[in-house]
């Protein structure tokens, strides 16, 4: 039976990577809803799949979320010795989620593990217009900002619109706003529609779409049933080299292929 489940995985993961032309798919056991295994099962593969792409000097922009912050619990010194020269830097500023899935702490906690180096973005994720005119005009946040918009590897997490922006504390106006506008998904800032189209996205410092598009490797990470139509969307979207799901999300997502 368990290589028939083996089997039974990389059916899915060959599937959906034929499916979307991407570099490499990666399916865990389960269903990260139900099971903490899964989900650490899942960070240990998003992890695995982050030493396998990283070269020295490297620019590595994450974002933040509980997901992330179980893979870079995950990562492992590389066998090969420290990535020196290597840089992890948030994908966006994050003072605003707890501490611990912050995008900070985890560049921090995942440069650590592996010996490379980290800077910090000290701004929050969600800004007002304001915060926002005078933060960009700071000539050490511009410096930070211009880094991180240079990552050669991106990783992020993928959550569900409407989770998300009551995880964030968005204004019911937003929110129902949102839900007008069709919003599934939402990763790196950004929410998407069903059809990976993005129709909205919050004021905030870091990563663009358009280096999101400049990037050499996009690493998607996500799991969860609950979350099937999330990474759908992210896919339709169309930037994804290499995602790690599990196979309670790929089980639906393949339905719809
Ligand atoms: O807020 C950072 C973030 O990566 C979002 O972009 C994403 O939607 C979410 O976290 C995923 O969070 P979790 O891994 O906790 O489900």
């Amino acid at each position: 039976p368990v290589l028939k489940e083996l089997v039974g995985l990389s059916n899915l993961e060959e599937k959906i990577r034929e499916f979307y032309g991407l570099q490499k798919v990666v399916v865990v056991p389960g269903n990260c809803d139900e099971s903490p295994l899964s989900k650490r099962e899942l960070g240990k593969a998003g992890a695995k799949a982050l030493l396998g792409v990283m070269q020295g000097g490297d620019v590595v922009a994450v974002t933040g979320g509980t997901t992330l912050a179980e893979m870079a619990e995950q990562l492992t010194y590389p066998v090969n010795g420290p990535l020196k020269g290597s840089w992890f830097v948030p994908a966006r500023g994050g003072l605003g989620e707890s501490l611990e899935i912050q995008a900070n702490t985890i560049a921090s906690n995942m440069a650590k593990r592996v010996g490379a180096d980290y800077r910090l973005l000290h701004v929050p994720d969600l800004l007002s217009r304001e915060a926002y005119e005078s933060l960009v005009h700071d000539p050490n946040i511009q410096e930070i900002v211009r880094e991180i918009r240079t990552a050669r590897v991106i990783v992020h997490g993928i959550g569900n619109a409407v989770d998300m922006a009551r995880r964030r504390k968005l204004d019911e106006e937003t929110t129902s706003g949102l839900q007008e506008k069709g919003a599934v998904a939402e990763s790196f800032g950004y929410y998407f529609d069903e059809s990976g189209s993005f129709v909205h996205n919050m004021l905030t410092l870091g990563l663009r779409l358009d280096d999101i598009k400049a990037a050499d490797v996009v690493l998607g990470i996500a799991g969860g049933k609950s979350k099937a139509k999330a990474i759908h969307a992210v896919l339709r979207f169309g930037q994804e080299d290499i995602l790690v799901i599990d196979e309670a999300a790929a089980l639906e997502i393949v339905r719809e292929l």
